[in-house]
């Protein structure tokens, strides 16, 4: 692995902890705008303090990051394909040359491995990977899971091992029971997303669970911008995950910014 590949992943996964707090924001490249993310740029400049990168597409790079703040940016790169229809059609949507101009510190590409176009994608993974290694760019490889795919070790197991196989540097997967053997399965390091919006001990259990079982940090969106109290949800997060916190002290962290700052409706 070359220097400039490595440097730009150690952006990602701090050697100081050896784990990472993602901030996922990529949503809309599907689902339009996501509850949540209607004013990105607002919800994004709050939270950013406490994310160790963020992962969004370049639309939203451009259009609510100041370059000056100077945070790693996981670009999502695959798309074009929206929730009306299949969702595993993915192409490459931004160019590696895209990518190094924003100062990208990896880009991100899913792969729906037993779905109807798993082929396609797993071939945009490698492609990727071929070009990632020709500029120094890290590939974080999403296994996207299909409506039909039970999220269980054995299919996530095989859909990591066989991203990691293709060369992807760092996988993002959903953790599932017996998640130990997904992570030992899959060769490079593992971040799980966070997944649809569930309370916030429950969210903050399942970051506590993942890293307990091997996974190198989360790669989180809803259960953070969704939550009532996304500064502290995040901070909370980033107790668990890098702090040794537990899920009593870290939802203390809620309950207490909460009660200083209650949520505010319009
Ligand atoms: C899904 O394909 C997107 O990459 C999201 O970034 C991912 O699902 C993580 O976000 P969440 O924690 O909301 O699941």
């Amino acid at each position: 692995m070359d220097w400039g590949l490595r440097n730009r992943l150690s952006r990602i996964v701090r050697p100081e902890s050896g784990r990472t707090v993602m901030l996922a924001v990529d949503h809309g490249y599907f689902q339009g705008p996501t509850t949540g993310l209607e004013d990105p740029a607002g919800t994004v400049r709050s939270l950013l303090p406490y994310a160790d990168s963020l992962m969004a597409t370049r639309g939203l790079v451009r259009m609510s990051v100041e370059p000056s703040v100077g945070i790693p940016i996981v670009l999502r790169v695959s798309g074009g394909t929206s929730i009306l229809k299949e969702l595993s059609d993915e192409v490459i949507t931004t160019s590696m040359e895209d990518a190094i101009r924003l100062n990208a510190s990896a880009v991100a590409v899913s792969v729906f491995v037993g779905g109807e176009h798993e082929r396609e994608t797993l071939g945009n993974l490698a492609r990727t990977v071929d070009e990632g290694e020709r500029y120094g760019m890290p590939v974080l490889a999403v296994t996207a899971v299909g409506r039909e795919m039970s999220r269980d070790a054995r299919y996530l197991g095989l859909a990591c091992r066989i991203a990691a196989e293709l060369g992807a540097h760092l996988v993002k997967t959903y953790y599932c029971e017996d998640f130990r053997r997904v992570v030992d399965g899959c060769m490079v390091p593992v971040v799980i997303a966070g997944g649809k919006k569930i309370p916030e001990r429950d969210a903050l259990q399942l970051a506590y669970n993942a890293v307990r079982d091997g996974a190198t940090g989360v790669d989180m969106g809803r259960n953070i911008f969704q939550s009532e109290s996304p500064v502290a949800m995040i901070k909370a997060v980033r107790a668990v995950v890098k702090d040794g916190k537990t899920v009593e002290e870290a939802y203390r962290l809620v309950e207490q910014e909460k009660a200083v700052a209650p949520p505010t409706k319009d």
